[in-house]
């Protein structure tokens, strides 16, 4: 069919956030008659959904505005660059002259995007929307999800937590709730258009509050919607769990026993420093309460090294502290200085890059081997598996699914379809994946 729509495609960097706003994203343009594409080849309007977390992620970012420019030879090709990045760097963005874009739009700015298109277009000029607003949630917009298995819903945007560390409170604004009754009822459609999975997200997932709603309310009721298999949640902040959420999982099966519990750090003092409100022994008492609950509960993490003024007894603290929890994954980061936060207005940068790495290299290590340890604990047990691609990339005659841990679980192939439930017996196990076969499956 030919066409005269202008033809966007959209690329996605960071977080889960980041993904499930591309659908809202998605969802605003095609309603104003804009068609999405999914190959950055034909496209008229290229969009950059971005994080600016640490400065790696912005550098990609710039390296792939050049390679697109170059790959387009001069043709007339619109880029929009969206989310965290223009919020980080505001109008030094669209001014900055080794950056060629033509509209910037922060994330509380996306409905604001075909105006902001027509605005590039008309005018010959670049366009920017930055506002943050604690009103905008996108509540009554449907999200264009992709098929698949997993519908990330989200429940609150922003943050008000301001970890000295982090971008996120001035890139992302204020916290704010979505109404229970918008989040239920997108929930109930995920689940009618056959999502087995939902997962909730929020930057800082259980401060959820809506009147008199608050995570655990809003968990419990969500995990009783009927063809809803199995219900997540991330990420949530150590300091805000309290034991009735423990005892809502507790209560319904389809919440799955997996949290991932950012720790950061382990010393007492980086996490002052880090102003993340809990001590290295009150998140280990948390984490002993999660196991008396729920004694094989999978736990992630996020870890950062090389915080400002660490010493290497401070980092042993966190090596120590990842040595006795005994995560089952941890996302391991070098600390970078974002612009704007506190860590960077009162600390120095001062733990020089080859200590950072060092310091990653062996976190890395003790994480690999126990994950390793770990997951060759659940040889021979039988794991419920959702499938979520039929080839594997290393193997054409393998299925791959997730169990109740998020881990991936591979599969001789057979007979499944993706989305289907089967139950698994685990012969092999690594760092990052298990391995098992078929004992049983709904047809
Ligand atoms: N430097 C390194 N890692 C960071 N994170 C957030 N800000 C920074 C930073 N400035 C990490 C935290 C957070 C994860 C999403 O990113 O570990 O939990
Ligand atoms: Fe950043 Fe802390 Fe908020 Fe997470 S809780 S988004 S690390 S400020």
């Amino acid at each position: 069919m030919i066409t005269d729509k202008k033809k966007v495609y959209l690329k996605v960097w960071g977080c889960q956030m980041n993904e499930s706003d591309s659908e809202i994203i998605r969802s605003i343009l095609v309603q104003c008659g804009f068609a999405y594409i999914s190959q950055e080849e034909g496209a008229d309007i290229v969009l950059l959904n971005t994080c600016a977390v640490r400065e790696g992620a912005v550098r990609r970012v710039r390296s792939y505005v050049h390679e697109l420019r170059y790959r387009a030879k001069g043709r007339k090709l619109l880029i929009g660059i969206l989310g965290c990045i223009p919020t980080h760097l505001k109008e030094s963005l669209v001014d900055d002259k080794n950056l060629d874009i033509d509209f910037i739009a922060g994330p509380d700015s996306y409905r604001r995007l075909p105006s902001l298109i027509h605005e590039v277009q008309t005018k010959q000029k670049k366009a920017s929307d930055l506002l943050l607003t604690k009103e905008e949630n996108y509540e009554d917009i449907i999200p264009a999800r992709n098929s698949g298995i997993n519908a990330w819903v989200t429940i609150m945007r922003g943050c008000d937590n301001f970890c000295t560390y982090c971008v996120v409170p001035y890139t992302r604004g204020r916290e704010r709730s979505k109404n229970p009754k918008a989040i239920i009822h997108e929930i109930y459609r995920a689940t009618e258009k056959g999502f087995p999975q939902v997962t909730l997200l929020g930057q800082n997932v259980n401060s959820y509050k809506y009147s008199d709603w608050d995570f655990t309310r809003l968990l419990s009721e969500v995990s009783q919607i009927p063809k809803l298999r199995r219900l997540r949640f991330v990420a949530p902040h150590p300091k805000d769990f309290p034991q009735e959420l423990l005892e809502v999982m507790q209560n319904h099966r389809n919440i799955c026993r997996h949290i991932h519990l950012p720790l950061q750090a382990g010393n007492n003092r980086i996490l002052k420093m880090m102003n993340r409100n809990y001590t290295q022994e009150q998140f280990l008492s948390l984490v002993q309460q999660m196991r008396s609950f729920f004694p094989t509960i999978v736990l992630t993490t996020d870890i950062i090294v090389g915080f400002p003024t660490e010493t290497d007894e401070e980092f042993n603290d966190t090596f120590e502290a990842m040595k006795n929890i005994e995560f089952d994954s941890a996302f391991i980061f070098k600390y970078s200085q974002r612009q704007g936060t506190l860590a960077a207005k009162r600390y120095p940068d001062d733990v020089p890059q080859v200590k950072k790495t060092e310091r990653i290299v062996k976190l890395n290590e003790l994480q690999k081997n126990i994950s390793t340890k770990k997951n060759q604990g659940h040889i021979s047990e039988i794991h419920e598996i959702i499938i979520d691609a039929e080839t594997t990339s290393k193997s054409k005659d393998h299925f791959q699914g997730r169990n109740e841990g998020n881990k991936i679980v591979i599969i001789p192939s057979g007979p499944y379809k993706k989305g289907q439930a089967v139950a698994v017996r685990i012969t092999d196990a690594s760092a990052h994946t298990l391995k098992g076969t078929v004992v049983s499956f709904e047809t």
